[in-house]
């Protein structure tokens, strides 16, 4: 009996002992508060994507996050990285999502789960695979049948990969995020609730799901069985943007979702900032007010391959660095923002809470000099031809990435006729015969190339360069390549052209490899593949300064570092040391256009700021000014102080195409104006599409100290704003933007979003609207 009682105590010892290294936990929303093993317990995530970071330096990232002060990781599963072929899945390797949240319980770190199936993240179409598009008439984001069923195939594999590391199973995920900012694309509650199902049905049962919104419009979507949290940027008003919420769940816990602790770059717009001082101030707040939150981004590190995305409206395609001026910058190092952070989060740690050390830093290594030698132009290396009656895009061709090139022959062409493509994603190059004619950019909105005199026969090529698939808003159907139709154009008559000849150009390494490569004697005047070589005697991270470089791709070692665009601001790529070795390394560039010079060099610090545009990005032309005389406005009034939305009904309703708000002054008494987003609302009085909009005029915008540009009143973020001039010219009222609509509407009022900060300048008081069919004159 006494052996039995003692092999009995040892056998519970033994359980016990089990359950220390394996510890279940619970973790519930309270009242008012997150629980934690039935405690009190404050979110503090840094959201960082493992896709974005090299899989040796993950735990070094993780190291960084705990050393932050935060005690919790959050992250998207990005879809299309882990189906790239339909049925096709791949969680092994630098993709081992489980790996990642295991290694981030090792150094105790709790994980919120973000697995869309949307994620919009400035990732390649938000996440969904491009694949989807083959169905031409496919509905995302919404109940279609093909679509969901999918998503359900893909949310299964996630359960199967994760779904047993929830909390009380022993693992450290303590939340599952459904959909993504849903307000942003749409209304269509049943559509989430179906989502809801299938990551339930996944096996995610046992921790709170929720939802992330902005505060404007997280009621249009909200679900009663979800929690709710609210995405906002530095320097927001934070009661106000809990205000809402509070009213209706006041025993809720809060949450901001997403804390914007910077901001993305787009190709040819400034590189942007956030100050760290403000940011460090609305994390204090929170503190103070018990406010769980997540850090988007805590490291934001490099959207490698092709998998960065665009922005919408206006197709604008986000650049390869994700640094996002995150605390931890983008090769994984301290920032001045870093410190501040640190040392805020140190005087809040909770029960049981310690501050990492901070990890030793990964080594930098400059590379004075690349020898480039090999050259292997495109056109004489293309691949097998498809041939083709009509124009299609690439996504007919089952091409996900890469390149595409239509070649057809042309009739006669007489001298003044317009050659027209409908539409090039994104970036087209015209040759007739062989020599280049035009070059089209989607971000310009250019389609069209007037034509010269040409003989029966001559041969057409169009070269499309895609960037990544949009991953915002209704932008996520971004077919690549030609999606309709090439024509030739004249008076009154119009010639399609016809059957094809197609070639498809990957962007894999094996692809770009396999080139017959020559020796390098002069630059190709055409698109190219380069290869060459470097030695190292010590490996370290470091920056290829491709700023003598056109528009292309660089694959090294094998490894596909990402896109670059002499346009900067951009103009160098981050290279991983651990992707390098001691001894020969390889290096190909894809140039789509042409290097100015075969310079190249790996540099100690990133250069991400260096714009080349020369001012082109703004909207006022050199000396341009609106001139409104003898133009009555159709509207006067003046916006209430304050945050939020402000919707005007003009009382009338007019055909339109140009829109004009002449701003008169400020609220705070100052010389600015600034406007977050803009709607204009139609005949039925709800927002009219704003895909077409252009800005025609802005008199003034801060490009300098900030990235504050007009066109961000339609991009969709209440975050970003226009702001005019402060650091150099410092114009006064009356400022003046100019919308060109794209289309003629019949419209009856607009919607303004003051930006979202507290006490700052730009709030707009009075205002006149001048509304016509015509263009404004300048
Ligand atoms: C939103 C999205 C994120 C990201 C940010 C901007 O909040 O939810 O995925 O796109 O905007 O960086
Ligand atoms: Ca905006």
């Amino acid at each position: 009996m006494m052996i039995r009682f003692i092999l009995y105590v040892c056998l519970l010892a033994f359980l016990a002992g089990c359950k220390t290294t394996n510890a279940q936990e619970t973790f519930e929303v309270g009242k008012n508060t997150f629980l934690l093993n039935d405690k009190p317990f404050v979110v503090k995530a840094a959201e960082m994507h493992y896709p974005r970071i090299p899989k040796p330096y993950w735990e070094h990232r993780i190291k960084m996050a705990k050393a932050l002060g935060m005690n919790t990781l959050c992250l998207y599963v990005f879809w299309n990285y882990h189906e790239p072929e339909e049925g096709k899945f791949d969680f092994t390797g630098d993709k081992d999502l489980a790996e990642f949240c295991r290694l981030a319980q090792k150094h105790g770190l709790y994980v919120i789960v973000r697995p869309g199936p949307y994620v919009c993240a400035e990732w390649e179409m938000g996440g969904l695979p491009w694949w989807l598009l083959k169905k031409k008439d496919i509905r995302l984001r919404e109940q279609d049948p093909y679509y969901m069923e999918r998503v359900k195939i893909f949310m299964d594999k996630v359960g199967e990969q994760i779904a047993d590391l929830q909390v009380n199973r022993g693992g450290n995920i303590i939340m599952v995020q459904v959909e993504n900012e849903y307000g942003a694309y749409g209304v269509d509650k049943p559509y989430i609730a179906a989502i809801k199902d299938i990551v339930e049905g996944a096996g995610f049962t046992d921790v709170p799901l929720f939802q992330c919104d902005w505060n404007s419009n997280f009621e249009n979507n909200a679900q009663e069985d979800l929690f709710w949290t609210i995405n906002f940027g530095t320097g927001a008003n934070i009661d106000e943007q809990f205000r809402r919420v509070k009213e209706l769940r006041p025993e809720s816990p809060l949450m901001c979702g997403e804390f914007w602790s910077g901001w993305f770059d787009h190709w040819g717009a400034p590189h942007e900032t956030r100050s760290a001082d403000e940011l460090v101030s609305g994390m204090k707040e929170m503190l103070d007010k018990n406010i769980s939150f997540s850090l988007y981004m805590a490291h934001g590190g490099t959207s490698f391959g092709h998998w960065a995305g665009a922005n919408f409206p206006n197709f604008s395609p986000t650049a390869t660095s994700y640094d996002y001026d995150a605390p931890i910058g983008e090769a994984g190092n301290t920032t001045p923002k870093f410190f501040k952070v640190r040392e805020l989060l140190e005087q809040y740690l909770g029960e049981g809470e310690t501050l990492g050390e901070i990890p030793e830093a990964i080594p930098t290594v400059a590379i004075p000099s690349i020898n480039i030698s090999e050259v292997a132009p495109i056109f004489d290396n293309l691949p097998e031809a498809i041939e083709s009656e009509h124009i299609q895009s690439m996504e007919f061709f089952d091409q996900g990435y890469g390149s595409i090139l239509y070649r057809t022959t042309l009739p006669e062409v007489e001298e003044g006729e317009t050659l027209l493509i409908t539409e090039a994603n994104d970036w087209a190059q015209v040759f007739v015969d062989g020599k280049h004619l035009a070059t089209l950019s989607r971000m310009k909105g250019e389609g069209a190339v007037a034509l010269p005199a040409i003989k029966v026969g001559a041969v057409l090529d169009i070269l499309v360069e895609p960037m990544g698939r949009m991953n915002f808003g209704k932008g996520i159907y971004d077919w690549k390549g030609i999606t309709e139709k090439v024509e030739i154009q004249s008076e009154g008559n119009s010639r399609e052209l016809k059957n094809w000849k197609v070639y498809t150009l990957p962007s894999d390494y094996a692809f770009a490899s396999k080139k017959n490569y020559e020796e390098l004697t002069t630059i190709p005047s055409a698109a190219a593949y380069y290869k060459g070589s470097f030695d190292l005697d010590k490996v370290g991270d470091t920056f290829i300064d491709m700023s003598t470089w056109g528009k292309g791709m660089v694959w090294i070692n094998g490894h596909h570092i990402g896109r670059f665009w002499e346009i900067g601001p951009q103009q160098t790529l981050y290279m991983p040391g651990c992707w390098l070795k001691e001894g020969e390394n390889e290096i190909i560039i894809l140039d789509m256009d042409k290097p100015k010079e075969l310079r190249l060099a790996g540099l100690e610090k990133p250069i991400l700021d260096q714009l080349t545009g020369n001012g082109a990005y703004t909207h006022r032309k050199f000396d341009q000014e609106l001139d409104l005389t003898g133009e009555t406005p159709s509207y006067t009034g003046s916006f209430k102080p304050g945050h939020g939305w402000q919707h005007v009904d003009f009382g009338k309703k007019e055909k339109i195409r140009y829109f004009t708000i002449e701003t008169l002054d400020a609220h705070g008494g100052d010389d600015y104006a600034a406007i977050a987003e803009l709607e204009i609302l139609g005949e039925d009085g709800k927002p009219v599409s704003r895909q077409h909009w252009k800005v025609a005029y802005a008199d003034s915008e801060e490009v300098d100290e900030a990235n504050n540009l007009a066109t961000n009143v339609f991009d969709l973020q209440e975050s970003t704003f226009w702001h005019t001039n402060y650091s150099k010219t410092k114009a006064k009222h009356p400022h003046h933007l100019v919308i060109d609509l794209g289309e003629e509407k019949v419209v009856s009022g607009f919607s303004y979003l003051p930006r979202a900060e507290a006490n700052k300048t730009g709030m707009i008081k009075d205002y006149r609207i001048y509304l016509k069919m015509e263009p404004f004159k300048f």
